[in-house]
């Protein structure tokens, strides 16, 4: 049975040393889903079992990431009532207490972290950290010849919001004319309004990168998988106060 061993969860939730813990096992003081079990070994489901110690409830739940590729048409919501949600696209029983990181446009493609850890969440989206996002973005209309220079300047868009100094690149002019955008900050559509205040549309938009982290090339729409730990540690670069041992 997949899972965890039982003096393994019991370390983790500081009840002891591995050696201790056992002891404490073998002597029937530990109980998982209301049954006494004697047996180290015995595997558990961290994220679901109820483990006590004489009587005493533990707690524990192992923090989950996940690299989404998400589709055009979903909303990046926990539930709503007449969409499609990018939380549908996890198992039923995987879904309790995950959340997307950030928000992209339901037209909007690619990279979004699906998490359970709000703090991560929380340094990774706050906008004084400056984590980078890097989007690719097809493009209709002739852009102003100054649009790269305007972005790095800090562009003002129509309404008066003035947005952080950008990157803005052209990746080719046919047979579509793609650009390649980097921002510091997530304003509202805010691709698609510095595209517009240079002249241009945007036809199809993907997120690739957060900070260090490209998505998964080998992820398709709707598609995902758990972080691994050295991609998880990238992340955690961008929001030093979040690091953990
Ligand atoms: N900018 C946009 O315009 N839309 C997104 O979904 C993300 C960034």
């Amino acid at each position: 049975m997949p899972g965890m061993r039982l003096d393994k969860l019991l370390t983790h939730l500081n009840c002891g040393s591995r050696k201790e813990v056992g002891a404490m096992i073998r002597a029937g003081r530990v109980a998982v889903d209301g049954t006494v079990i004697c047996d180290p070994a015995y595997k558990v489901d961290p994220d679901r079992a109820a483990v006590a110690l004489d009587g005493q409830a533990q707690q524990y739940r192992a923090q989950r990431y996940f690299m989404l590729n998400k589709p055009a048409g979903v909303i990046t919501a926990n539930r709503d009532g007449r969409h499609s949600t990018v939380l549908e696209l996890f198992p039923e029983q995987q879904r309790r207490g995950l959340f997307a990181v950030g928000r992209l446009d339901k037209d909007t493609e690619g990279l979004l972290i699906v998490t359970d850890d709000g703090a991560l969440s929380h340094a990774l989206m706050s906008p004084g950290r400056h984590v980078s996002k890097v989007y690719e973005a097809e493009v209709e209309g002739a852009l102003a010849k100054d649009a790269a220079a305007r972005f790095a300047a800090g562009l003002t868009l129509k309404d008066g919001t003035v947005c952080l100094p950008a990157k803005l690149e052209v990746l080719a002019e046919t047979p579509v004319q793609a650009v390649r955008v980097v921002l510091k900050e997530g304003k509202y559509h805010q691709v698609k309004r510095m595209i517009a205040a240079v002249g241009g549309t945007v036809v199809r938009l993907r997120r690739v990168q957060i900070g260090g982290l490209p998505l998964d090339t080998a992820l398709k729409p709707g598609e995902f998988r758990m972080l691994t730990e050295p991609e998880l540690v990238l992340l955690r670069q961008q929001s030093p106060a979040q690091q953990k041992n």
